[in-house]
C-alpha cells in the first residue's frame, strides 16, 4: 500500500513510517514541522534503507495536501497523526487547538476522498473514556466530549466527524485508534520523542532528570486510591503502537471501526520511575508533589478487540520502553536539534 502520513515526522508518525516501510509498504510524510524536525524523516530512511519523502506545509490547507498527492500520489491510505498535543497549552489556546486539530482532518478528508483513498486511520486517545467505573476501558465504554481540556475534546470531536463522514462514504475504511500512553523509542536510538521545552509527560521528564538537565522527578500525588497511591496508566511502547497502525491498515474493512491500542497492564508513576532507574543503573532524585489538576487516578484499556480483529498485540514491556528511551536520550542529548 502507498500511504500518506500526515504528521509523519512526529514521534508516533516516524515510528509508524518505519513499521510501514519495514512491512513493504510505501510511506510519504507530510508535516508542518511545528513539533518536530526534518531530521526525523532522514532517519526513517536511514533505519529502513528506503526512501521516505517529506512534504512540508500547513496541513489545514487543501492546497498543501493536494501538493502531496500531485508530487507523490496516488495514495491508498492516509494516516492522520497531525495535531497539537500539549494538554496544558490547549487550555490557553483553545482556538488554535480546535482550528488545527479539526482543520487538518477536514483538509485531509476533502482531498483524500476526492483523490480516491480507500482507508483513513486517525490517531485518537484513550482520554475520550469518561467514567472510571468502566475500567479497564473497552471500545464500548462511555465516551464524552465534556473532557478536561481542548486537546482531548478535539480528539473526540474528530471521532464524531469521522463517523459521520464514514456513513456517507460506505466504500471508505475509517479506523480510529485510541492510544493509551505512548513511551519508548526505536531501538536504533535514531528516532524518538523530542518535546520542546520542559516536558509535560512522565517518561520524557524522568529521562531529562536522568541526563541531568532537570533536577528531580515530581510525583504528582501519592494519595490516589491505587496500590502505591500514585496514578496508574497504560504505557505502550511506541514500536508496538506503530505496528498497530500497520495491522489496522492491512485488516481494515469498509465502515467505521474503533480500536484501543494499549497493553492492558496498568503501571504506577513510581513503577515507571523504578523501571527507568533500572535502565539508567542508579536511583533518580524524586519528590512527592500535589496532584496535577485534571489528572485521573487510573486509565488503562482492554486491548482484546484489536487482538481479535486486527491480529495485533503488544510484545514489548515497560522495561523495554525505558531502555530504548534512555538509549535515544543518550544518543541525542539535545534531541533532533543537535543533529
Ligand atoms: N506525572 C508525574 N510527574 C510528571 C508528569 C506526570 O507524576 O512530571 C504523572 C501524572 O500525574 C500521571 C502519569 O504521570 O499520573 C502520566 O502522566 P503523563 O503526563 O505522562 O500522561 P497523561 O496520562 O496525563 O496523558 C497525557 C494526555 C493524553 C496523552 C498522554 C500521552 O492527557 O491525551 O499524555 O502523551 F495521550
Amino acid at each position: 500500500m502507498r500511504v500518506l502520513l500526515a504528521g509523519g515526522a512526529g514521534y508516533i508518525g516516524a515510528h509508524t513510517a518505519v513499521a510501514l516501510l519495514d512491512a513493504g509498504h510505501d510511506a510519504v510524510l507530510l508535516d508542518d514541522l511545528s513539533g518536530t524536525h526534518s531530521a526525523a524523516a532522514e532517519r526513517v530512511a536511514r533505519i529502513t534503507d528506503r526512501t521516505a519523502p517529506l512534504v512540508v506545509g500547513d496541513i489545514t490547507d487543501d492546497a498543501v495536501v493536494e501538493k502531496a498527492f500531485d508530487e507523490h500520489g496516488p495514495f491508498d491510505a492516509i494516516i492522520h497523526f497531525a495535531a497539537f498535543k500539549a494538554v496544558g497549552e490547549s487550555t490557553q489556546k483553545p482556538l488554535q487547538y480546535y482550528a488545527n486539530n479539526l482543520g487538518t482532518t477536514f483538509a485531509l478528508l476533502r482531498v483524500g476522498i476526492a483523490r480516491g483513498i480507500r482507508s483513513f486511520v486517525f490517531s485518537s486517545t484513550g482520554t475520550v473514556y469518561a467514567d472510571p467505573v468502566d475500567l479497564p476501558f473497552t471500545e464500548e465504554a462511555t465516551t464524552s466530549v465534556d473532557l478536561s481540556n481542548p486537546y482531548s475534546k478535539s480528539k473526540r470531536m474528530n471521532e464524531v466527524v469521522l463517523a459521520d463522514v464514514a456513513s456517507v462514504n460506505p466504500e471508505l475504511n475509517v479506523t480510529v485508534l485510541r492510544y493509551f500512553n505512548p513511551v519508548g523509542a526505536h531501538p536504533s536510538g535514531l528516532i524518538g520523542e523530542d518535546p520542546a521545552g520542559i516536558p509535560n509527560n512522565l517518561m520524557p521528564y524522568v529521562s531529562r532528570v536522568a541526563i541531568g538537565s532537570l533536577e528531580r522527578v515530581g510525583v504528582f500525588g501519592d494519595d490516589y486510591d491505587t496500590p502505591d497511591g500514585t496514578g496508574l496508566r497504560d504505557y505502550i511502547h511506541v514500536v508496538d503502537l506503530a505496528e498497530g497502525h500497520v495491522a489496522a491498515l492491512e485488516k481494515s474493512a469498509p465502515g467505521y471501526a474503533v480500536y484501543n491500542l494499549g497493553t492492558g497492564v496498568p503501571v504506577s508513576v513510581l513503577g515507571l520511575v523504578a523501571a527507568f532507574e533500572k535502565a539508567v543503573g542508579h536511583e533518580l532524585p524524586k519528590q512527592i508533589m500535589p496532584r496535577r489538576p485534571g489528572d485521573v487516578a487510573a486509565t488503562y484499556c482492554d486491548p482484546a478487540k484489536a487482538a481479535r480483529e486486527l491480529g495485533w498485540q503488544t510484545r514489548l514491556t515497560i522495561d523495554d520502553a525505558c531502555r530504548d528511551y534512555w538509549h535515544w536520550q543518550q544518543s541525542n542529548p539535545a534531541g533532533y536539534a543537535g543533529v
